[in-house]
């Protein structure tokens, strides 16, 4: 099994979009990595969508590391990536790079992901110098959000599409393999796209980008919560996985599982 690689990644540019998902477990990882998708982000989304929090501002690199150390061992053929979660990236060389090691030699992340902007273009120099391929986040950083207030598109205004553009001139220089373009205004994401050689990779940042990627529960219809309005449902997973339990709980109650003593045939439990 040939692993994708960031190499690999940035070669598709130009050639074919670029499939992303998020994973946080195991069996999800396989799943994503059966149907051919490239590559798996351990997002600190695992707050909101595994977690309970209502953001991902209280994701510890504790919580990452046990994450992707869970995608990780799913051995897949995509490329694992794990955030780098709030305010890490934000603290000296030393302790971002301390950081990154473990999410990379405890967790096995391949890559890491950093929210980021032009100001942190030399401390990303400085990882990808020492071996930790970065993928920078620009556009929505949903770290921010005790600062925005709220969830918005990025990009709208000239000054806001022009900042844009220099953050991801700039974190290419640093030797980002790749930009995550979160909530951009789609003209916006398209002329980033253009104007880096890097691939980008959307989320609600329209088509014309290199990749796009979606929080896997969304994707799938398990998402309990609140669903921003550019995802589409491709699978009602959470349906299914409700028909289950109803199934198995009416079962139960009406003894028809498990079987009577004799017609049992499995020989073992976990
Ligand atoms: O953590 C996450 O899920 C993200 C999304 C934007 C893909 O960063």
């Amino acid at each position: 099994m040939l692993k994708t690689t960031t190499l690999t990644l940035r070669k598709l540019k130009g050639v074919r979009p670029i499939v992303a998902v998020t994973a946080y477990d195991t069996p999800t990882a396989r799943f994503a990595d059966a149907a051919g998708v490239d590559l798996l982000l351990v997002g600190d989304s695992v707050g909101n969508v595994m977690l309970g929090f209502d953001s991902t501002v209280p994701v510890t690199l504790d919580m990452m590391v046990h994450h992707t150390g869970a995608v990780a061992r799913a051995n897949t053929q995509a490329l694992v990536a794990a955030d780098v979660p709030f305010a890490e990236a934000h603290f000296d060389f030393e302790r971002v790079l301390a950081s990154c090691q473990r999410l990379m030699q405890v967790g096995g992340a391949a890559a890491v992901k950093v929210e980021a902007t032009s100001a942190q273009a030399s401390l990303i120099a400085r990882l990808v110098e020492a071996g930790v391929p970065v993928w920078g986040h620009v556009g929505l950083k949903p770290q921010q959000i005790h600062t925005l207030g709220k969830y918005r598109k990025f990009g709208s205004t000239p000054e806001e599409a022009e900042g844009l553009l220099d953050d991801a001139r700039a974190l290419e220089a640093a030797g980002c393999f790749a930009l995550l373009l979160e909530m951009t205004d789609p003209a916006v994401a398209a002329r980033v796209t253009a104007a880096v050689s890097i691939p980008t990779i959307g989320i609600g940042s329209g088509p014309e980008v290199d990749g796009q990627i979606l929080v896997s529960a969304d994707l799938l219809g398990m998402t309990t919560g609140y669903v921003p309005g550019f995802v589409r449902t491709f699978a009602d997973v959470g349906a299914g996985m409700t028909r289950g339990f109803t199934a198995y709980a009416e079962a139960v109650r009406q003894r028809t599982f498990p079987e009577p003593p004799g017609a049992d045939t499995s020989e073992s439990s976990r």
